[in-house]
């Protein structure tokens, strides 16, 4: 069977200190509940730039089946361009970089041409990409490993697209990339995790609200797990 994936993304939320309280908790649901079976889905969680290291101190000192992924990423190398942070430094600390979310193509202004130089970027390093399509029309880089379709309407909106419809966009990607990951994200909740995850052509989910409360999150994690 197919991994499923759930990735997390915090977005520009938590103090240290809520990062700390977020991996208690969560902790303490993995340990009270030995017997979910995580080697059947990929768990990702990406906070802010600030909070990554932290994040994966805990996780190890913890040893939770989590993985850890940035937000983004810069177009360069390392070098001379003050604020950004490069692929090369995330490899230290995490596995996934999301690229193309809707909130960078526009409160950031990041164009295709700047999210392929990202890309590029994310796998000189040896990361994976998750890269974020609004719609079936958006480009995706050739041979990117995940794609996350985001309907800009359904995030935060609290008003999800409907599993039918994103599996069939998933089937569309799929059929003009060959082999990939597709996942969904968009007001994904505990409640309607399964009817994503059901879908054929849909190998995951990527909650941003849902994420932030860990009993929430874990509540994701644990349907998942039984789908
Ligand atoms: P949401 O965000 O789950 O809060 O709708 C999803 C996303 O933007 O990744």
């Amino acid at each position: 069977m197919e991994k499923k994936y759930i990735i997390g993304n915090w977005k520009s939320n938590k103090t240290v200190y809520d990062v700390k309280t977020w991996f208690d908790l969560i902790k303490e649901k993995f340990i009270r509940s030995p017997a979910i079976k995580t080697n059947s889905i990929e768990i990702v969680v990406c906070p802010p730039y600030v909070h990554i290291p932290p994040a994966t101190k805990l996780r190890d000192e913890y040893k939770l089946p989590l993985k850890i992924g940035a937000q983004d990423t810069s177009p360069f190398g390392s070098g001379a361009y003050t604020g950004a942070v490069s692929a090369q430094m995330l490899k230290e600390y995490v596995e996934y970089v999301i690229v193309g979310h809707s909130e960078r193509r526009t409160n950031f202004h990041e164009d295709d041409t700047m999210l392929f130089e990202k890309v590029k970027r994310v796998k000189e390093a040896n990361l994976k990409a998750i890269f974020c399509i609004q719609s079936e029309q958006t480009p995706i880089p050739a041979d990117v490993s995940i794609v996350a379709y985001e309907p800009t309407w359904a995030i935060g909106s609290g008003t999800p697209d409907s599993p039918d419809n994103a599996n069939k966009i998933g089937s569309m990607v799929k059929h003009k990339l060959g082999t990939c990951v597709f996942i969904y994200g968009g007001s994904v909740t505990p409640l309607n995790v399964k009817d994503f995850l059901s879908k054929e052509c849909i190998d995951g989910v990527l909650p941003g609200k849902a994420s932030l409360d860990p009993q929430t999150f874990w509540e994701i994690i644990t349907n998942a797990a039984i789908n």
